[in-house]
């Protein structure tokens, strides 16, 4: 070999030139490759020192190669963290944020309404009773709220509950009067169109005290302050209506929030929207749980249909499709 490769080794300034080297002396015509081959006309008794000489050089410029190698990747790589190098401080566009769901939205402005008024927030299972969801609520074996058609059965005779007054059972039979809760929560129902889904929720509510100190001026008082607070500057009114668990019994309705009572597609023409449902509790439902010389009224709401009024809404199935474009809305 008359080349010195170390020197040219040392000398290369990037990669390819390495590997040009390599080959040069590694390589089928490289010029170690052909020392090699001279082997066969060296005289048997130099053949050893010729060996031992041309592999010292082969482990050398080995070495040599993979240690140059080593050092250009190096200084490739801290020249590609150089020219690489990311500015944080720098304005992206904002990536998409989550946003409060409408219904959760709603329901906690409703649940922070009554905290503030000193109602407990109360919970039941979703899989009840029988005695909780009807029986103790006044509505017997023949009401036609039990109708297979409304209610969910599950195959052991339990219900899905249909509504969240059952916590009202539960919370006066856990607790002694005064009570004043409310009871927010999912409910079921065998329906489903654009005003109804299987799976909705409600906010039940109950103030208990003794006899003769609650009276429907009370429950009117704070249904009127709380539609009010929910929905700004409304017209509140109270129509006579049935519900087995109260007696007198009303349903409440807002002057239409779309055409401010002027009369609308949504109103139906009235001008009135009904929101609510409310009155002082029955006496066989405190009978049923063993209450004596107690008054009380009681309410329950739907909260999808709070929320599509608050934010207008049009079809209440959008609020469980999880659309982004509609949640984006509410950041
Ligand atoms: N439970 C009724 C429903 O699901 C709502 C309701 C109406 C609850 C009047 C009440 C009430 O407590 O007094 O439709």
């Amino acid at each position: 070999m008359n080349t010195d490769w170390l020197e040219k080794i040392n000398a290369a300034l990037s990669l390819e030139d390495v590997e040009t080297l390599r080959i040069d002396i590694f390589g089928k015509k490289g010029d170690l490759t052909l020392e090699f081959a001279k082997m066969k006309d060296v005289p048997n008794e130099e053949k050893k020192a010729f060996a031992q000489h041309l592999n010292e050089q082969k482990t050398l410029l080995s070495e040599a190669l993979e240690s140059k190698k080593t050092i250009l990747l190096v200084l490739a790589l801290e020249e590609q963290l150089k020219n690489e190098k990311i500015d944080v401080t720098k304005f992206v566009a904002s990536p998409q944020s989550g946003a409060i769901h409408p219904v959760q939205f709603t329901m906690d402005r409703i649940i922070s309404y009554f905290q503030n008024l000193n109602f407990s927030v109360e919970d039941g299972p979703l899989v009840e009773d029988d005695f909780y969801n009807f029986e103790a609520l006044n509505l017997p074996a023949y009401h036609p709220a039990r109708d297979m058609q409304d209610t969910f059965y599950t195959k052991d005779g339990k219900v899905l509950r249909t509504h969240t007054s059952p916590v009202q059972i539960r919370t006066m039979l856990a607790n002694k009067p005064p009570i004043r809760m409310i009871a927010p929560g999912a409910v079921f129902r065998k329906d489903f169109d654009i005003t109804h889904t299987p799976m909705f929720h409600q906010v039940e509510g109950l103030v208990v005290a003794g006899e003769g100190e609650i009276s429907f001026a009370n429950l009117k008082y704070v249904m009127v302050e709380f539609l009010k607070h929910m929905f700004g500057d409304v017209e509140v009114r109270f129509r006579p209506s049935f519900f087995p668990f109260t007696e007198p019994s009303s349903e409440v309705d807002i002057s239409c929030v779309f055409c401010k009572g002027e009369g609308c597609r949504v109103c139906s023409h009235t001008g009135w929207l009904e929101v609510l449902g409310c009155g002082i509790v029955d006496v066989n439902v405190f009978q049923a749980v063993g209450y004596k010389n107690v008054s009380g009224y009681a309410f329950g709401l739907g909260v999808e249909r709070f929320a599509m009024l608050i934010h207008k809404i049009g079809d209440l199935r959008s609020l469980f499709e999880s659309d982004i474009r509609l949640l984006g809305q509410f950041r």
